[in-house]
């Protein structure tokens, strides 16, 4: 939630007090460099211990409630016909509103049930935008991944409230050209993640039913941040600011077939989601779930984690849980803007992002900018974000890079963990490097994994330009920070 203050300006405010704490520390600039040349310039492949802000990702890094935590006390590890799944199936049931759901041990081994039972080689996937794990599993199985967001998605500097919407007329275009037997289904992502969290309007997803629907097409809601997208609707769509987040979430389930989710944001545990109505998809889904995840009432995860995910998606639909991640970005991206640094606009979920490609303009996108910035920031202040650009996008057939629509470096901003001198600790460790970029150059890699490069390859910074920098930021602000 945000506040006013007497002085006329809004803050975000945290709705509930923290009573466990895990303490951090800022190595010192010297031990930072010589982290990240030990991780290949790569942020994922650092340490907690070498880590003072961990912006790399939400995912499985919010703070959990109490209630969340006392109900992994009462969990029930039966193998099969564990009470905990009943009690994940009336929460889905109460909240989603679906009959049916799958236990998954994440986001994405609920996607590749999902390009198991929908995708054959030759299907087309159309959606508002692709995330890394999404577009890999739908490939493996044979299916084309197509993007049809608006023209402003990729405007990095808009004040489109609705970035994450998809482009009717591309809908048409696609299902003229393909057919729409060929359509796997149409699948919207809850906030765009690769775009910066971008969220889609109801009135938009509502168009999207009904053009499916005249087309025999399903849709499919990648609902991992279904909560933000619901606050963003309450915010940003007027004909919805009167109410809830639950009706706004209901709604939304309404226009889905099928939903899924990456239990590791929305509902801040770590798990994953499947949920229909539809018994067909239900048959199926069970048939394959216990060749990969683990019987139907648990899915590959634990129980503890079943129990806190159906009270994490009754507790995701309060204003205040769901507010709280959204509101922190908007101040950090505006803390971000004030300060000149090029931000992803207007602000999203999960995450601040900066436009590397504006932040290093001289850096060539073969060189990959976005994950020079991680690295150097990282130098610089010791915050942890992700390179989302080129990096994040494998090599073609030839091998050749294909290159991002976005040089993006993430900083998430997980629910009920950070606080507003965080946000502005690393805002302004942003100005002074924007004020030195000159001295930031690009990354070649030396270590290169065929798929989903970004989470281990390898890279090395092109003239030596960490140490460079390493030594100017040294002299400004001494040798412990
Ligand atoms: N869908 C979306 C929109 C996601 O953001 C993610 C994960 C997944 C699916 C896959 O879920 O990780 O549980 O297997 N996003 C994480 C991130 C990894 O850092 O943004 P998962």
């Amino acid at each position: 939630m945000d506040i006013l203050l007497s002085d006329g300006r809004r803050i975000p405010i945290e709705m509930h007090k923290v009573r466990v704490v895990q303490k951090t520390r800022l190595a010192p600039v010297d031990e930072r460099l010589r982290a990240i040349e030990e991780g290949g310039y790569n942020t994922f492949l650092l340490r907690t211990r070498d880590i003072f802000i961990d912006m790399l990702t939400d995912s499985g890094t919010n703070a959990m409630s109490d209630n969340q935590l006392a109900s992994m006390m009462v969990s029930d590890d039966a193998y099969a016909g564990g009470e905990s799944y009943y009690k994940l199936l009336s929460a889905v049931k109460d909240v989603l509103g679906f009959d049916f759901c799958v236990p998954a041990h994440q986001g994405r081994a609920a996607e590749h049930l999902l390009a198991k039972i929908f995708v054959k080689p030759g299907s087309v996937v159309p959606m508002n935008y692709h995330f890394t794990t999404t577009k890999a599993h739908f490939e493996m199985a044979g299916g084309k991944v197509l993007e049809i967001y608006t023209d402003e998605a990729l405007n990095t500097a808009s004040s489109c409230p609705f970035k994450g919407n998809l482009d009717l007329h591309k809908f048409a275009e696609v299902i003229e050209k393909y057919g729409a037997d060929n359509v796997a289904f149409v699948r919207m992502e809850a906030t765009t993640n690769l775009i910066g969290g971008q969220p889609f309007s109801l009135a938009n997803l509502k168009e999207v039913r009904k053009m499916a629907s005249e087309h025999g097409i399903p849709v499919i809601i990648d609902c991992s941040l279904i909560s933000e997208n619901a606050y963003f609707i309450k915010r940003r769509e007027a004909a919805c600011k009167d109410w809830s987040i639950e009706k706004i979430v209901a709604e939304m389930m309404k226009q889905a077939d099928l939903i899924y989710l990456s239990g590791r944001k929305s509902t801040c545990v770590r798990g994953g989601l499947i949920a229909t109505n539809n018994p067909k998809y239900w048959e199926k889904l069970k048939a394959w779930l216990p060749v990969y995840e683990g019987f139907i009432t648990y899915g590959g995860m634990s129980s503890k984690e079943i129990e806190a995910m159906a009270v994490g998606l009754r507790e995701m639909t309060d204003y205040d849980v769901a507010s709280s991640s959204p509101d922190l970005i908007e101040f950090f991206v505006n803390s971000m803007t004030d300060r000149g640094i090029p931000a992803v606009t207007p602000p999203g979920g999960l995450a601040g992002h900066v436009d590397a490609m504006k932040f290093l303009p001289h850096v060539p996108q073969s060189q990959y900018p976005a994950g020079a910035l991680a690295a150097a920031l990282y130098i610089v202040s010791g915050a942890r974000g992700m390179e989302r650009g080129t990096i994040s996008m494998d090599r073609d057939e030839k091998g050749r890079d294909v290159y991002a629509d976005m040089e993006l470096c993430r900083l998430a901003v997980p629910r009920r963990v950070y606080s507003t001198a965080h946000m502005e600790y690393v805002a302004d460790r942003l100005k002074w490097l924007l004020e030195h970029r000159d001295l930031v150059g690009g990354l070649e890699f030396y270590e290169e994994p065929p798929v989903l490069r970004f989470f281990t390859g390898r890279l090395r910074p092109l003239n030596d330009w960490g140490r460079k920098l390493a030594a100017a930021f040294k002299k400004d602000f001494g040798d412990a920070c």
